[in-house]
């Protein structure tokens, strides 16, 4: 076993049946976040970017099975938050030091292209990253935002096991987000993936199978969290994911994507009150506190027990940037590109 995590640190790479042998196997744990800690600090450095996340609408035409925000959830309030008050929030944000906006949303139709455009070049003239979080669309929608300015886009796989997936996703297709995720590499963006951890019938090799599609993309980025079932959704009486297991799922992919931003997710948090500090401990190297002001926090409900909801941007910011502090990491100043990207395009 931990042959495999000093092959895994040498070398960054492992086959299949290596990663899903130590992902079932407990024996090693705290070797496995040692090194992916280790590995972190080599590639990254032991600066934390930080990214503040505005979930600027809550309204979702898909149907994912463990998501609260899906189209047939009739218990959410939802809400399209207007373009103005989105580039207040960035304002706000770019005032507590942020400089990277993401922002997220549903998969909806609600903004064109042309007032999603607009919003990016406003928020851009702030001198701020953004990244864009808001799910499938097409070829052209995404060279429009490129052209408007954005930097970066995230958009997990959320499983690379095919069967799985399209259990999950009534109507949404596994090649066309694979085409998606290539099409946004195509167009300049810095990449961001990830997946869930322990979802129904997932198995260690699928995820076995997602760490090495991360590597295979070549992703910029990977989020990785745990499943947490939501009682308003089909999956409500599913068992939660691990939160260690999610852990290790993040600590592999730190080892065989040596240099990628790595973001400790707040469904890591929400499964345990340390989950943050936790990850920064074990490969992560980012953090995406919620900048989403007033009554939206909570009705941006993918799962329940969300971090935060009550908090403001200002105490989310000074939290965490404390609890940075407090296990002697730095808070980045600059854009925090991911140094795999600075490299790939080269
Ligand atoms: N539990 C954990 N994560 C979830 N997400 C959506 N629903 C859940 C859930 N029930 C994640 C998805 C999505 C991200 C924005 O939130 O992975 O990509
Ligand atoms: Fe919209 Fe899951 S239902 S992202």
């Amino acid at each position: 076993m931990q042959k495999l995590i000093n092959k895994a640190e040498k070398t960054h790479i492992l086959e299949r049946e290596e990663i899903s042998f130590l992902l079932r196997d407990s024996s090693v744990n705290d070797e496995l976040f040692n090194a992916a800690d280790r590995i972190r600090e080599e590639n990254v450095g032991r600066e934390v970017h930080l990214r503040a996340l505005i979930e600027f609408s809550n309204v979702c035409k898909q149907h994912c099975k463990y998501c609260g925000l899906r189209a047939e959830n009739k218990n959410l309030d939802r809400y399209n938050i207007d373009e103005e008050t989105i580039f207040k929030f960035a304002e706000k944000a770019a005032g507590y030091g942020y400089k990277t906006v993401v922002l997220q949303s549903g998969e909806s139709n609600f903004y064109s292209e042309k007032q999603l455009v607009s919003l990016i070049k406003k928020i851009k003239s702030l001198n701020m990253a953004v990244t864009l979080s808001i799910g499938e669309k097409t070829f052209d929608e995404y060279k429009a935002y490129k052209s408007a300015g954005a930097d970066r886009y995230l958009l997990r796989i959320e499983t690379t096991d095919k069967n799985l997936y399209s259990k999950l996703h009534p109507d949404m297709n596994f090649e066309n987000r694979i085409n998606c995720l290539y099409n946004l590499k195509d167009l300049g963006y810095e990449v961001g993936t990830g997946c869930l951890v322990g979802l129904p019938e997932q198995t260690f090799e699928s995820l076995a199978d997602d760490i090495l599609f991360f590597k295979k993309l070549d992703a910029d980025m990977v989020g990785i969290g745990p499943f947490i079932p939501n009682p308003d959704t089909p999956l409500k009486d599913e068992k939660a994911g691990s939160f260690i297991l999610a852990l290790k799922v993040m600590a592999l992919t730190r080892l065989l994507l040596p240099d990628a931003n790595i973001p400790a997710t707040t469904a890591m948090e929400t499964l345990d009150p340390n989950g943050r500090i936790l990850a920064l401990q074990s490969g992560a190297n980012v953090v995406m506190p919620n900048a989403t002001e007033g009554e939206y926090r909570k009705k941006y409900e993918l799962y329940p027990g969300k971090i935060c909801i009550n908090d403001t941007p200002a105490k989310c910011s000074m939290c965490i940037n404390a609890k940075i502090l407090s296990i002697g990491r730095e808070v980045s100043k600059d854009y925090g590109k991911s140094k795999h990207f600075i490299k790939r395009i080269k």
